[in-house]
């Protein structure tokens, strides 16, 4: 199905997800039920409808990048949905996780004791592995008796600093979400 208009009745509505890959998983009995797809917006404003969310049929997206929407079946009387991120299991490869909507002062079913700290242990795992890919290349030219690539090793270091920053950067909490953590919290 490809459709043009977004406005579409949603039980999750147009968003993008806060790591790089998701999976979805349908756990409610779909066979009375019409729509209730996760639908995909393409670069070029079509809406595509990942087809049959059939019980026990999971939907696998790159959640981060494209914009996406739960819509609301017809004829339901639940959509319950199990949603697991994932990330690449290459370090090397660009992870654009943020913690917009899951960091704990946002979303109450992260529990701040665990969610940083794995947040950080996942991170570190990947910055430790970057490192060692860095030290491995500038120690095989040196091996090889290469000239030495400065501006090479410049842009690598670079990427590890703002891997590093964007680690914590993302911890941040704005004024606006202190204001919305104060007011469900009625302080
Ligand atoms: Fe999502």
């Amino acid at each position: 199905m490809t459709k043009k208009n977004d406005d579409v009745p949603a039980v999750v509505n147009w968003h993008n997800d806060s790591y790089p890959f998701v999976c979805v998983l349908m756990l409610s009995d779909t066979s009375n039920m019409i729509g209730g797809e996760t639908l995909i917006k393409t670069p070029s404003g079509d809406i595509i409808a990942a087809e049959g969310p059939a019980k026990g049929k999971a939907t696998v997206l790159q959640g981060r990048i494209l914009t996406h929407l739960a819509s609301i079946p017809i004829g339901y009387t639940e959509r319950i949905t199990s949603v697991t991120s994932y990330r690449a299991k290459d370090p090397l490869v660009n992870d654009g996780s943020v913690l917009k909507t899951v960091k704990p002062e946002v979303n109450y079913g992260s529990n701040f004791n665990v969610f940083y700290p794995e947040w950080i242990g996942y991170r570190m795992e990947i910055f430790s592995e970057r490192a060692l890919h860095i030290k491995n290349v500038f120690e095989k030219s040196l091996n090889k008796k290469e000239t030495f690539d400065k501006e090479k090793a410049f842009k690598m270091l670079k990427d590890m600093e703002d891997y590093l920053s964007h680690t914590w950067k993302e911890m941040e909490v704005s004024d606006k979400e202190w204001e919305c953590y104060k007011s469900k919290l009625n302080i």
